[in-house]
């Protein structure tokens, strides 16, 4: 198989990672016989200081001519002035719009070797395996927003705004992911409130309906949702949600493992190049110092050979050599607890031994 793969390295810790989940596809086109080519692209902070847009135009190009995209990381306190003409974050939505990526899966599975890290008691994460698919391009971050002036005070809008066929489309692949697993979906709204969520309701109501008979659909308002996730995780399989409810409570979720660096996430539009990256931040804190945890973008590199290189046996076995790192002990400083830690160069080359055994 020959395949163009775009790496976004970004900012912080972004090159750190991202070097280490080239090294693992390189070993698996290696392994697997096929011919992985890599170009690298500017995207975030990085871009905004080389070109002033932090999503060059070159860079979405070739993000939109490849077979697939591994991003680090964007952004970092060099680039927070709010006042600053633009910032990383809007490469970020720019490139989810401009690619069709409507659609975000984030699973929060957890490994049993670091459960103690979680905040929550081990017997309510132990075995907690749920499946977000956040709308990613609409919604409130997207519909008309504006400033302007009410009784001689300052006003600010943010509308949210999602027609029929956007929630179609990701309750669709969110119901079709509910087929391969538990098939139970969650639905999470607002419908008591919005108008909105009310539409959301109905059609996720319909869709499910018509065309997924076998799952069970349930409907969760989204404050009670905040609390169920940290009370009952283990009740919910795949949750579908739109972008900022989606937003808030995959930051909840991510808390569930207690290991924020573990976790991938992918963004898949419905044909063309998925966007693929660790959920953590460019933790500039740590950055350049080789003691970031590469795993989570090896996790994410995973997430590219299954969803879009179709690479599942691939995929499974970065899966499995992850894994068996962490089962043989293996701990990069965030997830070590005070115990002996390896570097990030260290962490993929114990990922490479597995991957080869
Ligand atoms: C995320 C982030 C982004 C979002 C920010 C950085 C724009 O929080 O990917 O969840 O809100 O979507
Ligand atoms: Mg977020």
């Amino acid at each position: 198989m020959d395949v163009k793969l775009v790496l976004l390295p970004g900012d912080g810790i972004g090159p750190e990672i991202v070097a280490e989940a080239r090294r693992v596809l390189e070993a698996v086109a290696t392994r697997f016989g096929h011919a992985f080519t890599f170009e690298e692209h500017l995207m975030g902070g990085c871009a905004i200081d080389a070109t002033g847009d932090p999503l060059p135009p070159e860079t979405l190009a070739a993000c939109q001519a490849s077979d697939g995209v591994l991003l680090g990381a964007v952004g970092g306190p060099k680039w927070d002035d709010p006042t600053a003409k633009t910032r990383p974050e809007k490469g970020l939505l720019a490139i989810r719009k401009e690619m069709g990526l409507f659609a975000n899966l984030r699973p929060i599975t957890s490994f049993p070797e670091m459960l103690d890290a979680s905040p929550l008691k081990r017997e309510i994460v132990e075995g907690v395996d749920v499946l977000f698919l956040r709308e990613l391009t609409g919604g409130i971050y997207f519909g008309e927003s504006g400033t302007g002036e009410r009784d001689g005070h300052e006003l600010a809008y943010s509308t949210m705004v999602y027609d029929e066929s956007e929630i179609v489309r990701i309750v669709r692949l969110a119901a079709t992911a509910a087929m391969g697993r538990g098939k139970k979906l969650t639905s999470v709204d607002k419908a008591n409130v919005l108008e909105c969520s009310r539409l959301w309701r109905r059609v996720t109501e319909k869709v499910v309906k018509e065309e997924f008979p076998e799952v069970t659909l349930e409907h969760v308002l989204v404050d009670a949702m905040a609390m169920h996730l940290i009370s009952r995780p283990k009740d919910f399989d795949v949750v579908v949600t739109g972008n900022m409810f989606g937003d808030i409570l995959t930051d909840e979720a991510s808390m569930l493992p207690g290991s924020l660096g573990m976790l991938p996430s992918a963004s898949l539009g419905s044909s063309g190049p998925g966007l693929y990256e660790p959920i953590h931040g460019s933790a500039p804190d740590i950055a350049g110092k080789g003691v970031a945890n590469p795993l989570a973008t090896i996790l994410a590199a995973a997430m590219l050979l299954r969803h879009s290189l179709h690479l599942e046996e691939e995929a499974t076995a970065v899966e499995a050599a992850v894994r068996a790192v962490v089962a043989a002990g293996h701990r990069t400083a965030d997830v070590a607890a005070g115990g002996a830690s390896i570097g990030t160069a260290e962490m993929g080359e114990k990922v490479l031994e597995a991957l080869a055994a």
